[in-house]
């Protein structure tokens, strides 16, 4: 799997950019994290729903920052071997008001990053079950973080905004009418959040994130076409897309997704103008992915079915405006349409389909030899 290379991409990132002549953003942070780390204990963190597509690479970016044992990962599915080896990891279901305090109290948490959710298309399939985990899950985790005065992250998301939103560009504050519940709970986060920062001083932060672009499994959102891809056409030259091939989309490699979240989370608070921004890297169109993809399977045939998904994706954002995370705290995005493929395809095809291919062969050598 992709694994290692987030955690070591952000290490390098970091430790490169710091030892560059001019200072920046990134090597600021770094001072600071250092600095820091040297007077107090680093933050003890808690991510929820950590075993989705972003909390096992998050928790391996900030356990290379700040320790294994400073990061607990926490979810209510039975783990496998990798993550028991990698750190910390405990049930924590975010409907059980009482189990999270009890976890933030015997692991004195500082930071809650909070990505427990159902995702847009999931989300339509079971909406009861959506207004539970993210409307209800959001209460109980913000109002943990007021009583034991964390510093929470929750994601937001492009699906925050609905058909009445500007599209083209999609600026950070405009009208918010989504059409998804999905999309109406993550308003319902975001609006939580700046509540509790003006009435009580949380310390919430949110971002929202694109579609963002992996070659783990994505968790059943608008966007996954865009990993799903590659896995299809590395493996058999073909994909059915179930999007039209003109369905424009902000999208993230998960790097550059995580970096933001290291980079924000790091922000001193009387820097941020806001509790919640936009953040994005690029966007593109099936046909135009397709067309990158071909250089690498010049005869991938693609076929476009366009299924519920489609009526989500036109109500969301086309191109994503987020001059305001670029001016507040300096957000600057690596990767552009080009260098994902390129990543994407070596990533899925050395972690994935090449060690298929050889579990098959060590198989069948076993079973030939019996
Ligand atoms: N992946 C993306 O493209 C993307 C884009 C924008 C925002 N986000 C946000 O980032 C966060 C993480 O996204 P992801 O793609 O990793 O999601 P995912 O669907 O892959 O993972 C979500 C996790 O939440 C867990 N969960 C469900 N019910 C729970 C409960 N009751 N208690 C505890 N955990 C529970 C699930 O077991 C799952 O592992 C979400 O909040 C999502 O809205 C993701």
């Amino acid at each position: 799997m992709f694994r290692k290379c987030v955690a070591t991409f952000v290490q390098n990132k970091i430790a490169n950019i710091a030892g560059s002549s001019r200072p920046t953003l990134c090597q600021s942070l770094y001072e600071r994290a250092t600095h820091s780390k040297a007077n107090s204990r680093p933050p003890k963190i808690l991510i929820t729903g950590g075993l989705g597509q972003l909390g096992i690479e998050c928790a391996k970016v900030l356990r290379s920052q700040y320790g294994d044992d400073s990061v607990v990962l926490s979810d209510i599915i039975k783990p496998g071997r990798e993550v028991i080896e990698s750190g910390p990891y405990i049930f924590a279901d975010i409907l059980d008001f009482k189990g999270l305090q009890k976890i933030v109290v015997d692991h004195r948490i500082d930071w809650l990053i909070h990505f427990s959710a159902l995702l847009s298309a999931i989300g339509e399939q079971n909406v009861p079950l959506a207004v539970r985990v993210n409307i209800e899950g959001v209460h109980n985790v913000i109002e943990l973080a007021k009583q034991y005065n964390l510093r929470i992250f929750v994601p937001s998301t492009i699906g925050a905004f609905g058909p009445d939103s500007p599209r083209n560009p999609t600026p950070n504050v405009t009208i918010q009418r989504p059409r998804t519940m999905y999309g109406v709970s993550k308003v319902h986060a975001e609006l939580m959040g700046e509540y509790y920062f003006h009435k009580f001083g949380l310390d919430f932060r949110c971002l929202r994130f694109p579609g963002v672009i992996s070659s783990d499994p994505p968790g059943g959102g608008t966007t996954d076409y865009a990993v799903a891809i590659f896995h299809e056409a590395l493996r058999t030259g073909k994909y059915t897309c179930y999007l039209r091939p003109d369905t424009r989309l902000p999208m993230m490699y998960i790097e550059d997704c995580l970096r933001a979240l290291l980079e924000f989370m790091r922000t001193p608070s009387d820097r941020l103008k806001r509790r919640v921004y936009n953040v994005t890297a690029m966007s593109f169109t099936p046909e135009e992915l397709v067309e990158k993809l071909s250089t690498y399977v010049p005869n991938l045939h693609v076929t476009y079915r366009p299924d519920g998904r489609q009526d989500i994706a036109d109500s969301w954002p086309q191109v994503f405006d987020d001059s305001e995370a670029r001016r507040d705290w300096g957000w600057q995005h690596k990767y552009d349409l080009n260098n994902l493929v390129d990543f994407m395809v070596k990533d899925v095809q050395e972690n994935y389909i090449d060690k298929e291919k050889a579990n098959m062969y060590a198989a069948t050598s076993r079973a030939s030899t019996r």
